[in-house]
Formats: C-alpha cells, structure tokens, sequence
C-alpha cells in the first residue's frame, strides 16, 4: 500500500503529475492537496481505472492534515512559476514560505514520509524543509529530495539530439550533478551511457552543456509570461516518484541523481565533499535509493578537466542559495 500526495495539485505541474501518478499501478491511494480545485481535478481523476483511490482537499477544515495523514511519499509542485526575465531566485520571497507552511505540515503529520521538492528554487526550498523538520525534531535527511530529474530527462534528449537519433532518448543517460538552476546544474557528458561522437565541434558540445543548464529559460521564453515547464516537469517528477516508491517497496540498485542534504550518507557525503573540496552542505549527486531514502551517496566518479571546472563554478551559486533557505528559516523576519 503506498499513499502519494501532491501538495499543489490543481497547478501546471500539480495536475498532470497527479494523472500520471495515479496511472502508477503501485499507487494505491492518492491524496490532492491546492488552495484552489483540488477535489475537482481529484474526482476527475477518480474515474480512471486505476487502483489508486483518490481525494482532493482545500485549506478549510484541516484540508493539509486530512490529506497528509499516512501519507508515504509527498511531492511539491506548490508555488509560482518564472516569468521571462526571471532567475529561479526571484521566486525566493513567494514560494520560500509557501513550502516553509507545508512543510510545517508534513513535519507535524507526516514526518516519516519521503518529501519531493519540485518548487522553485530547489536550491534553497530543499534546505527551508530540512530546516522546518529539524525544528520540529523531526529531521532525517534520507528522506528530503530536490527534484532534479528534469535537467537529467533534458540530457537525455538533447543528447540524442546531437547524436542525430530521436529513439535513444529513453536509453541515453547522463548524470546531471550539483543543483537545479544555471550554473550549478552541471551535466557530466564524459559519463553518457552513449558517448559522443570525438570529432564533435568543441562550440557544439559547449552549446549543448548551455542548453542543458539553462533549458528551463528555453521554456519559460517559449511560453512567454504564461510560466515555465509544467508537461515535461510532470513527467520528471512523476520518474522520480516512481523510483521512490520502488525503492520504498524493497527494489534494489536504484541509482538517480537527485538534490539532498549530504549528510544522508556520512561516508559518501563526506567523500564527496572532499571531492569538491568544499564544505556544502547540499548537493545534487547519483543516490541509491533504498526503503529508507538515500541508500548511498556516490562521488562525481571519473570526472574531465572541463567538467571539473564546471563543478567548481557551480558551488559559490549552491552556497548562497543553501544559506538563503537555511536563514529563512532559523533567522525569520
Ligand atoms: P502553477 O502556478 O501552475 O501551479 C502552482 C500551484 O500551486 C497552483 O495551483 C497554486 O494554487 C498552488 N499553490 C500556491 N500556494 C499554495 C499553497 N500554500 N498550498 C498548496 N498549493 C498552493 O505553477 P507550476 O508551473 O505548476 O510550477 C510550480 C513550481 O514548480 C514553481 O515554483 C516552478 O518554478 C517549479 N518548477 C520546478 C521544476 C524543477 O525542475 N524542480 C520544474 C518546473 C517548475
Ligand atoms: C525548469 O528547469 O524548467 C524549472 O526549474 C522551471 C524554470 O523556472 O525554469
């Protein structure tokens, strides 16, 4: 039995990621939670033929509580999008208390649940919820992901892209490390399951690391002032979700890179700290995900020169958000 609740639901990311999770066979119950229409996109979704049972909840009543109660695995899509013009950071002074309240209320009613933070910016909210549950005495950092597997579903086309073959996508891999926005987002290109080809232009792979990091802008441009990725960011989260539940349910070897507190694995983040050579306290690395959470932290792995660079232009960006979250927090105003 797993029950999976969306925080967010009624949203551009909320209700696709809610059909798709309920298209997930190993969904038994499903829980809808918005400000606005969730019980109506909740009896919508009722009557696909799935198992999942459904129900969706407003703010009156104890809406969070009802729909928090046994929760196993909570998903986040809650918060404004990007315009154009707009860094993921210009999101901070909205959506850091709107994910500081719900997460307020998954550390009161739910605090053994696997949270997945999708709002923006992922850099900084993943730290606000470590902190609200480490108030709550309630922290256990194997159990908080930043939803990173958009940039990584990206690699993974833009890729095939480049190697000029569209039916690849679902086989090409690419590990996508650091965090989710810019510059911190670095995609490891030397470790693609389908490597590319050595005469390849240095300016073409240049661009493509480009389009990687800043795929969302391509986005949020294309929909001009109508938001960001709401289609494909449900099918991220909806992977994501469905690797936690697998690992939740006792699969093994399940690897996936994702944004985490580091000291979910002491051995493996303290290794890759040292890696860094950086203190951080947050990082987006491949995880083992296991029945508990983080199994494992794994290292950067075999890593080029270039991409060492990329690395350490990633961290002073991943520093500042990190501290940005936590002070939210712990120094309110
Ligand atoms: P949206 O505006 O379409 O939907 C957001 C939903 O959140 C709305 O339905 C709104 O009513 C709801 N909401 C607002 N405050 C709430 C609260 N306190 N409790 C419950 N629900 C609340 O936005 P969207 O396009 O779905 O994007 C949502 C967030 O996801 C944004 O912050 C966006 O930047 C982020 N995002 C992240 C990624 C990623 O890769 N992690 C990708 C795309 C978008
Ligand atoms: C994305 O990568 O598409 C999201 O983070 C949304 C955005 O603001 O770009």
């Amino acid at each position: 039995m797993v029950k999976a609740v969306v925080l967010g639901a009624a949203g551009g990311i909320g209700q696709p990621l809610s059909l798709l999770l309920k298209s997930n066979p190993a969904v038994t119950e499903l829980g809808l939670y918005d400000i606005v229409n969730a019980p109506g996109v909740a009896v919508d979704l009722s009557h696909i033929a799935t198992p999942a049972k459904v129900q969706g909840y407003l703010p009156p009543d104890d809406g969070l509580k009802k729909v928090l109660t046994g929760a196993d695995v909570v998903v986040i899509p809650a918060g404004i999008p990007r315009k154009p013009g707009m860094t993921r950071d210009d999101l901070f002074k909205i959506n850091a208390g709107i994910v500081r309240d719900l997460a307020t209320g998954i550390a009161t009613t739910a605090p053994k649940a696997f949270v997945l933070v999708i709002s923006n910016p992922v850099n900084s909210t993943v730290p606000i919820v470590a902190e609200v549950f480490k108030k709550h005495g309630v922290f256990d950092p194997k159990r908080i992901f930043g939803v990173t597997t958009l940039d990584v579903v990206r690699a993974s086309t833009f890729v095939s892209e480049v190697l000029g073959d569209l039916s690849l996508t679902t086989s090409v891999t690419v590990p996508v490390v650091g965090g989710h926005s810019g510059v911190t987002i670095v995609p490891l290109l030397s470790q693609s399951s389908h490597p590319l080809p050595s005469g390849l232009q240095q300016s073409t792979v240049d661009d493509l690391i480009n389009r990687i990091q800043f795929g969302g802008d391509e986005v949020v441009k294309a929909k001009d002032g109508a938001g960001s990725a709401t289609l494909s960011m449900a099918y991220a989260g909806a992977e994501f979700a469905g690797k936690v539940i697998r690992a939740l349910k006792g699969e093994k070897g399940i690897v996936a890179p994702t944004y985490v507190n580091l000291a979910a694995d002491k051995v493996g983040g303290e290794a890759l700290k040292k890696e860094l050579g950086k203190d951080l306290e947050y990082f987006s690395a491949p995880v083992e995900l296991g029945p508990n959470g983080v199994e494992k932290i794994n290292g950067l792995g075999k890593i080029t020169p270039a991409e060492t660079v990329l690395v350490k232009a990633a961290l002073p960006d991943l520093a500042t958000n990190i501290e940005k979250g936590v002070t939210f927090v712990q120094v309110p105003k």
